[in-house]
Protein backbone atom coordinates (compact mmCIF):
# COMPACT_ATOMS: atom_id res chain seq x y z
CA UNK A 1 0.00 0.00 0.00
CA UNK A 2 2.93 2.63 0.83
CA UNK A 3 5.22 3.82 -1.18
CA UNK A 4 8.48 1.24 -1.76
CA UNK A 5 10.68 3.79 -0.73
CA UNK A 6 10.09 3.49 2.62
CA UNK A 7 10.21 -0.31 2.80
CA UNK A 8 13.65 0.50 4.62
CA UNK A 9 13.52 3.79 6.06
CA UNK A 10 13.51 3.35 10.18
CA UNK A 11 11.34 6.04 12.64
CA UNK A 12 14.28 8.57 13.76
CA UNK A 13 15.70 6.85 17.07
CA UNK A 14 15.47 10.39 19.01
CA UNK A 15 12.12 11.03 18.67
CA UNK A 16 11.43 7.38 19.24
CA UNK A 17 12.99 8.35 22.44
CA UNK A 18 11.58 11.49 23.62
CA UNK A 19 7.88 10.06 22.56
CA UNK A 20 8.73 7.68 25.31
CA UNK A 21 10.31 10.10 27.46
CA UNK A 22 7.06 12.20 27.99
CA UNK A 23 5.27 8.75 28.03
CA UNK A 24 6.72 8.51 31.33
CA UNK A 25 6.23 11.89 31.92
CA UNK A 26 2.89 11.83 31.83
CA UNK A 27 2.67 8.83 34.07
CA UNK A 28 4.18 10.92 36.55
CA UNK A 29 7.96 9.97 36.04
CA UNK A 30 10.72 12.02 36.61
CA UNK A 31 13.00 11.69 34.08
CA UNK A 32 16.25 13.40 33.27
CA UNK A 33 16.39 13.96 29.72
CA UNK A 34 19.41 13.79 28.00
CA UNK A 35 18.45 12.73 24.68
CA UNK A 36 17.45 15.46 22.58
CA UNK A 37 20.04 17.54 20.69
CA UNK A 38 18.04 20.53 21.57
CA UNK A 39 19.62 23.96 23.48
CA UNK A 40 17.63 24.52 27.01
CA UNK A 41 17.91 28.55 26.03
CA UNK A 42 15.15 30.93 24.75
CA UNK A 43 15.65 32.09 21.80
CA UNK A 44 17.49 35.60 22.29
CA UNK A 45 14.84 38.27 22.78
CA UNK A 46 16.22 40.71 20.22
CA UNK A 47 15.71 38.28 17.63
CA UNK A 48 11.76 37.46 19.13
CA UNK A 49 10.97 41.33 18.95
CA UNK A 50 11.98 40.80 14.83
CA UNK A 51 9.49 38.61 14.46
CA UNK A 52 6.91 40.15 16.54
CA UNK A 53 7.54 43.54 14.51
CA UNK A 54 6.79 41.24 11.58
CA UNK A 55 3.65 40.29 12.33
CA UNK A 56 2.27 43.60 14.04
CA UNK A 57 3.36 45.60 10.40
CA UNK A 58 1.33 42.80 8.45
CA UNK A 59 4.89 41.23 6.93
CA UNK A 60 3.02 38.06 6.58
CA UNK A 61 2.42 37.54 3.13
CA UNK A 62 3.91 34.84 0.44
CA UNK A 63 7.36 35.67 -0.49
CA UNK A 64 10.44 34.65 -2.80
CA UNK A 65 10.95 30.50 -2.51
CA UNK A 66 14.34 31.01 -1.76
CA UNK A 67 13.98 33.07 1.43
CA UNK A 68 13.66 36.82 2.08
CA UNK A 69 16.31 39.05 0.38
CA UNK A 70 17.15 40.68 3.74
CA UNK A 71 17.66 37.67 5.56
CA UNK A 72 19.62 36.35 2.47
CA UNK A 73 21.59 39.26 2.64
CA UNK A 74 22.52 38.22 6.57
CA UNK A 75 23.31 35.18 5.44
CA UNK A 76 25.70 36.18 2.85
CA UNK A 77 27.24 38.90 5.00
CA UNK A 78 27.87 36.20 7.68
CA UNK A 79 29.47 33.56 5.19
CA UNK A 80 31.90 36.41 4.18
CA UNK A 81 32.73 37.92 7.38
CA UNK A 82 32.96 34.52 9.44
CA UNK A 83 33.73 32.08 7.23
CA UNK A 84 35.89 33.93 4.29
CA UNK A 85 33.07 32.35 1.73
CA UNK A 86 31.96 35.05 -0.91
CA UNK A 87 28.04 33.69 -1.89
CA UNK A 88 25.98 35.78 -3.88
CA UNK A 89 22.06 36.11 -2.94
CA UNK A 90 21.24 34.18 -5.56
CA UNK A 91 23.29 30.95 -4.35
CA UNK A 92 21.55 30.72 -0.47
CA UNK A 93 18.58 29.08 -0.10
CA UNK A 94 16.14 29.61 3.17
CA UNK A 95 14.31 26.36 4.35
CA UNK A 96 12.71 25.53 7.53
CA UNK A 97 15.15 24.01 8.91
CA UNK A 98 19.02 22.42 8.43
CA UNK A 99 17.08 19.38 7.97
CA UNK A 100 14.75 20.18 4.84
CA UNK A 101 17.81 22.23 3.15
CA UNK A 102 19.19 18.89 3.11
CA UNK A 103 16.00 16.95 1.99
CA UNK A 104 16.21 19.57 -0.77
CA UNK A 105 19.55 19.26 -1.76
CA UNK A 106 19.38 15.91 -1.98
CA UNK A 107 16.43 16.08 -3.92
CA UNK A 108 18.02 18.53 -6.08
CA UNK A 109 21.21 16.35 -6.75
CA UNK A 110 20.27 12.73 -6.80
CA UNK A 111 18.68 10.39 -9.27
CA UNK A 112 17.26 6.41 -8.07
CA UNK A 113 20.15 4.27 -7.61
CA UNK A 114 22.77 7.19 -6.89
CA UNK A 115 25.09 6.42 -4.11
CA UNK A 116 25.77 8.75 -1.36
CA UNK A 117 29.12 8.32 1.26
CA UNK A 118 28.15 8.51 4.81
CA UNK A 119 30.91 8.47 7.25
CA UNK A 120 29.92 6.32 10.61
CA UNK A 121 28.93 7.51 13.49
CA UNK A 122 26.77 9.34 11.21
CA UNK A 123 23.52 12.23 12.59
CA UNK A 124 20.30 9.72 12.49
CA UNK A 125 18.50 11.30 9.50
CA UNK A 126 21.34 11.06 7.21
CA UNK A 127 20.68 7.49 6.04
CA UNK A 128 17.15 7.81 6.34
CA UNK A 129 16.71 11.17 3.89
CA UNK A 130 19.10 9.32 1.41
CA UNK A 131 16.93 6.34 1.12
CA UNK A 132 13.44 8.69 0.84
CA UNK A 133 14.77 9.98 -2.74
CA UNK A 134 15.55 6.42 -3.87
CA UNK A 135 19.55 6.80 -3.42
CA UNK A 136 21.71 4.13 -1.63
CA UNK A 137 23.14 5.12 1.32
CA UNK A 138 27.02 3.64 1.83
CA UNK A 139 28.83 3.70 5.12
CA UNK A 140 32.27 4.42 5.87
CA UNK A 141 34.08 2.81 8.95
CA UNK A 142 36.33 5.17 10.53
CA UNK A 143 38.47 5.10 13.08
CA UNK A 144 38.55 5.57 16.88
CA UNK A 145 41.92 6.73 16.60
CA UNK A 146 41.49 9.73 13.96
CA UNK A 147 38.48 10.61 16.99
CA UNK A 148 35.65 9.07 13.81
CA UNK A 149 36.69 11.75 11.04
CA UNK A 150 37.02 10.12 7.74
CA UNK A 151 40.44 10.50 5.92
CA UNK A 152 40.79 10.68 2.41
CA UNK A 153 42.35 7.54 1.74
CA UNK A 154 38.76 5.64 3.54
CA UNK A 155 36.46 8.31 1.36
CA UNK A 156 39.15 6.94 -1.89
CA UNK A 157 38.01 3.29 -0.87
CA UNK A 158 34.27 3.88 -0.78
CA UNK A 159 33.83 5.52 -4.68
CA UNK A 160 32.40 3.80 -7.00
CA UNK A 161 30.86 4.81 -10.81
CA UNK A 162 27.94 5.59 -8.80
CA UNK A 163 28.68 7.90 -6.16
CA UNK A 164 27.71 11.33 -6.30
CA UNK A 165 27.54 12.74 -2.71
CA UNK A 166 29.19 12.92 0.20
CA UNK A 167 28.10 14.16 3.19
CA UNK A 168 30.29 15.46 6.01
CA UNK A 169 28.92 16.98 9.33
CA UNK A 170 31.49 19.20 10.84
CA UNK A 171 31.67 19.81 13.90
CA UNK A 172 30.44 16.50 14.24
CA UNK A 173 26.92 14.78 15.86
CA UNK A 174 27.60 12.66 18.03
CA UNK A 175 31.72 12.94 18.41
CA UNK A 176 31.30 16.75 18.64
CA UNK A 177 34.74 16.15 16.55
CA UNK A 178 36.24 19.02 14.07
CA UNK A 179 38.15 18.91 11.32
CA UNK A 180 41.42 20.49 10.28
CA UNK A 181 41.82 22.58 7.07
CA UNK A 182 44.63 20.11 6.38
CA UNK A 183 42.38 17.11 6.66
CA UNK A 184 39.01 19.06 4.56
CA UNK A 185 41.42 19.68 1.67
CA UNK A 186 42.61 16.25 1.06
CA UNK A 187 39.01 14.97 1.31
CA UNK A 188 38.03 17.74 -0.99
CA UNK A 189 41.37 16.88 -3.38
CA UNK A 190 39.61 13.14 -3.85
CA UNK A 191 36.06 14.68 -4.67
CA UNK A 192 37.20 16.92 -6.87
CA UNK A 193 39.59 13.90 -8.44
CA UNK A 194 36.20 11.82 -9.34
CA UNK A 195 33.47 14.22 -9.65
CA UNK A 196 31.61 14.19 -6.54
CA UNK A 197 29.83 16.97 -4.61
CA UNK A 198 29.99 17.45 -1.08
CA UNK A 199 27.36 18.26 1.23
CA UNK A 200 28.78 20.28 4.43
CA UNK A 201 26.66 20.31 7.03
CA UNK A 202 27.80 22.88 9.32
CA UNK A 203 25.01 23.32 11.61
CA UNK A 204 27.08 22.90 14.93
CA UNK A 205 29.48 25.76 13.37
CA UNK A 206 29.28 28.59 15.85
CA UNK A 207 29.58 26.07 18.96
CA UNK A 208 32.84 25.05 19.46
CA UNK A 209 35.46 24.91 22.19
CA UNK A 210 38.40 25.75 19.66
CA UNK A 211 39.23 29.31 17.83
CA UNK A 212 39.99 27.47 14.77
CA UNK A 213 36.87 26.11 12.21
CA UNK A 214 37.28 25.64 8.19
CA UNK A 215 34.42 25.85 6.17
CA UNK A 216 34.78 23.24 3.01
CA UNK A 217 34.04 25.80 0.33
CA UNK A 218 36.29 28.16 1.79
CA UNK A 219 38.80 26.41 0.51
CA UNK A 220 39.19 27.19 -2.87
CA UNK A 221 36.86 28.10 -5.78
CA UNK A 222 36.68 24.43 -6.88
CA UNK A 223 35.88 23.17 -3.42
CA UNK A 224 32.99 25.82 -3.53
CA UNK A 225 31.92 24.87 -6.59
CA UNK A 226 31.15 21.25 -5.11
CA UNK A 227 29.96 21.96 -1.87
CA UNK A 228 26.96 22.83 -0.49
CA UNK A 229 27.02 24.07 2.81
CA UNK A 230 24.12 23.84 5.66
CA UNK A 231 23.27 25.99 8.29
CA UNK A 232 21.03 27.12 10.52
CA UNK A 233 19.51 28.85 13.58
CA UNK A 234 18.37 25.77 15.29
CA UNK A 235 21.62 25.07 17.61
CA UNK A 236 23.58 28.66 17.26
CA UNK A 237 20.42 30.71 18.03
CA UNK A 238 18.68 28.39 20.16
CA UNK A 239 15.63 28.62 17.51
CA UNK A 240 15.11 24.58 16.79
CA UNK A 241 11.08 25.10 16.54
CA UNK A 242 10.72 28.25 14.26
CA UNK A 243 12.74 26.13 11.53
CA UNK A 244 15.06 28.26 9.95
CA UNK A 245 18.02 26.83 7.76
CA UNK A 246 19.87 27.60 4.80
CA UNK A 247 22.09 26.16 1.93
CA UNK A 248 24.46 27.97 -0.13
CA UNK A 249 25.53 26.69 -3.32
CA UNK A 250 26.51 27.26 -6.51
CA UNK A 251 23.59 28.87 -8.45
CA UNK A 252 22.64 25.78 -10.56
CA UNK A 253 22.06 23.87 -7.59
CA UNK A 254 20.64 26.97 -5.36
CA UNK A 255 18.11 27.43 -8.60
CA UNK A 256 16.88 23.60 -8.35
CA UNK A 257 16.84 23.63 -4.38
CA UNK A 258 14.16 26.78 -4.48
CA UNK A 259 12.28 25.14 -7.73
CA UNK A 260 11.66 22.28 -5.74
CA UNK A 261 10.85 24.09 -2.31
CA UNK A 262 8.29 26.85 -4.54
CA UNK A 263 6.70 23.81 -5.40
CA UNK A 264 6.41 21.73 -2.20
CA UNK A 265 6.17 24.47 0.75
CA UNK A 266 6.76 27.96 -1.16
CA UNK A 267 9.08 29.09 1.46
CA UNK A 268 9.36 28.56 5.14
CA UNK A 269 7.05 31.33 7.20
CA UNK A 270 8.08 34.51 7.32
CA UNK A 271 7.28 35.14 10.54
CA UNK A 272 10.18 33.09 11.33
CA UNK A 273 12.68 33.90 8.44
CA UNK A 274 12.00 37.69 9.92
CA UNK A 275 13.19 36.60 13.32
CA UNK A 276 15.93 34.51 12.30
CA UNK A 277 16.71 38.01 10.63
CA UNK A 278 17.21 39.18 14.08
CA UNK A 279 19.07 36.33 15.46
CA UNK A 280 21.61 36.62 12.51
CA UNK A 281 22.06 40.40 12.59
CA UNK A 282 21.33 41.84 16.44
CA UNK A 283 22.11 38.66 18.46
CA UNK A 284 26.21 37.17 18.10
CA UNK A 285 26.64 38.33 21.68
CA UNK A 286 23.70 35.68 22.75
CA UNK A 287 25.20 33.01 20.72
CA UNK A 288 28.69 33.28 22.45
CA UNK A 289 26.93 33.40 25.90
CA UNK A 290 25.76 30.37 25.27
CA UNK A 291 28.93 28.73 23.92
CA UNK A 292 30.52 29.94 26.80
CA UNK A 293 28.07 27.55 28.97
CA UNK A 294 28.02 24.90 26.83
CA UNK A 295 32.10 25.50 27.68
CA UNK A 296 31.22 25.18 31.23
CA UNK A 297 28.70 22.23 30.58
CA UNK A 298 31.33 20.41 28.48
CA UNK A 299 34.07 20.57 30.94
CA UNK A 300 32.24 19.49 33.69
CA UNK A 301 30.64 16.31 31.86
CA UNK A 302 33.73 15.35 30.84
CA UNK A 303 35.46 15.55 34.19
CA UNK A 304 32.65 13.48 35.78
CA UNK A 305 32.44 10.85 32.90
CA UNK A 306 36.66 10.23 32.95
CA UNK A 307 35.85 9.33 36.36
CA UNK A 308 33.80 6.18 35.37
CA UNK A 309 35.62 2.71 34.61
CA UNK A 310 34.90 1.00 31.65
CA UNK A 311 33.84 4.09 29.47
CA UNK A 312 35.90 5.95 27.12
CA UNK A 313 35.37 8.63 24.65
CA UNK A 314 36.69 11.14 23.07
CA UNK A 315 36.73 14.72 24.43
CA UNK A 316 34.01 16.74 21.88
CA UNK A 317 35.80 20.13 20.06
CA UNK A 318 32.31 21.02 19.29
CA UNK A 319 28.47 20.30 19.16
CA UNK A 320 27.11 19.61 22.73
CA UNK A 321 27.22 15.86 22.69
CA UNK A 322 29.27 12.69 24.41
CA UNK A 323 29.77 9.90 22.19
CA UNK A 324 30.64 6.86 25.01
CA UNK A 325 32.01 3.37 24.20
CA UNK A 326 30.16 1.17 26.03
CA UNK A 327 31.61 -2.12 24.45
CA UNK A 328 33.08 -3.39 27.62
CA UNK A 329 30.13 -4.29 28.77
CA UNK A 330 28.52 -6.08 26.51
CA UNK A 331 28.87 -9.52 28.00
CA UNK A 332 26.99 -8.67 30.94
CA UNK A 333 23.92 -8.06 28.93
CA UNK A 334 21.30 -10.56 27.43
CA UNK A 335 19.94 -8.93 24.21
CA UNK A 336 18.65 -9.58 20.47
CA UNK A 337 19.02 -7.14 18.20
CA UNK A 338 20.62 -4.14 19.27
CA UNK A 339 23.21 -3.95 22.29
CA UNK A 340 23.00 0.07 22.46
CA UNK A 341 19.39 -0.30 22.38
CA UNK A 342 19.01 -2.62 25.42
CA UNK A 343 21.72 -0.62 27.52
CA UNK A 344 19.67 2.24 26.95
CA UNK A 345 16.24 0.91 27.77
CA UNK A 346 17.57 -0.56 31.35
CA UNK A 347 19.15 2.81 31.86
CA UNK A 348 15.78 4.77 31.35
CA UNK A 349 13.83 2.25 32.83
CA UNK A 350 15.63 1.60 36.00
CA UNK A 351 17.65 5.14 36.76
CA UNK A 352 15.17 7.47 34.94
CA UNK A 353 17.75 8.71 31.96
CA UNK A 354 17.32 8.83 28.54
CA UNK A 355 20.10 9.06 26.42
CA UNK A 356 20.48 7.63 22.84
CA UNK A 357 21.77 4.38 21.43
CA UNK A 358 24.76 4.19 19.42
CA UNK A 359 22.85 2.44 16.85
CA UNK A 360 21.02 5.36 16.11
CA UNK A 361 24.67 6.60 14.78
CA UNK A 362 25.37 3.51 13.26
CA UNK A 363 27.80 1.86 16.18
CA UNK A 364 26.51 -0.33 18.23
CA UNK A 365 29.13 0.13 21.06
CA UNK A 366 28.24 3.33 21.77
CA UNK A 367 25.76 5.67 23.27
CA UNK A 368 25.22 9.42 23.40
CA UNK A 369 24.22 11.60 25.93
CA UNK A 370 23.73 15.55 25.54
CA UNK A 371 24.85 18.90 27.83
CA UNK A 372 22.85 21.21 25.75
CA UNK A 373 20.42 20.73 29.14
CA UNK A 374 20.79 21.96 32.73
CA UNK A 375 24.11 21.48 34.23
CA UNK A 376 22.35 20.08 37.31
CA UNK A 377 20.45 17.55 35.54
CA UNK A 378 23.83 16.89 33.12
CA UNK A 379 25.60 15.96 36.49
CA UNK A 380 23.10 13.93 37.89
CA UNK A 381 22.21 11.85 34.76
CA UNK A 382 25.82 11.15 34.96
CA UNK A 383 26.11 10.42 38.22
CA UNK A 384 23.00 7.53 37.77
CA UNK A 385 25.40 6.32 34.34
CA UNK A 386 28.15 5.60 37.02
CA UNK A 387 25.57 3.77 39.38
CA UNK A 388 24.36 1.76 36.74
CA UNK A 389 27.20 0.82 35.24
CA UNK A 390 28.68 -0.08 38.33
CA UNK A 391 25.91 -2.40 38.74
CA UNK A 392 26.15 -4.81 36.11
C1 LIG B 1 23.97 17.21 12.21
C2 LIG B 1 22.64 17.82 12.17
N1 LIG B 1 22.20 18.36 11.02
C3 LIG B 1 20.98 18.91 10.93
C4 LIG B 1 20.13 18.95 12.03
C5 LIG B 1 18.76 19.54 11.85
O1 LIG B 1 18.70 20.87 12.23
P1 LIG B 1 17.34 21.72 12.06
O2 LIG B 1 16.65 21.71 13.37
O3 LIG B 1 17.80 23.08 11.65
O4 LIG B 1 16.53 21.06 10.99
C6 LIG B 1 20.54 18.40 13.24
C7 LIG B 1 19.62 18.38 14.39
O5 LIG B 1 19.72 17.62 15.31
C8 LIG B 1 21.82 17.83 13.32
O6 LIG B 1 22.27 17.29 14.45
Amino acid sequence: MLSKKLDHVTPSYTIEISTKVSELKSQGTDIINLSIGEPDFFTPEQAKNKGLEAIRENRTKYNAAAGLKELRTAICDKLRKENSIYYELDEIVVSSGAKHSITNTLMALLDPGDEVIIPKPFWVSYSEMVKMVGAVPVYIETNKDNDFKLTSNELENAISPKTKLLLINNPSNPTGAIYTEAELRSIVNVALNNDIYILADEIYEKIRYTDKFTSIAALSDEAKEITITINGLSKSAAMTGWRVGYSASSKKIAKAISTIQGHLVSHPSTISQWTAYGALTLCQDDMAKMVDIYTERRDRAVSLLSKIDGISFINPKGAFYVFLDISSFKDKFNYKGSYSVEFCKRFLENYNVAIVPGIAFGIDDYVRIVYCADINDVEKGIIRLEEFIKSL
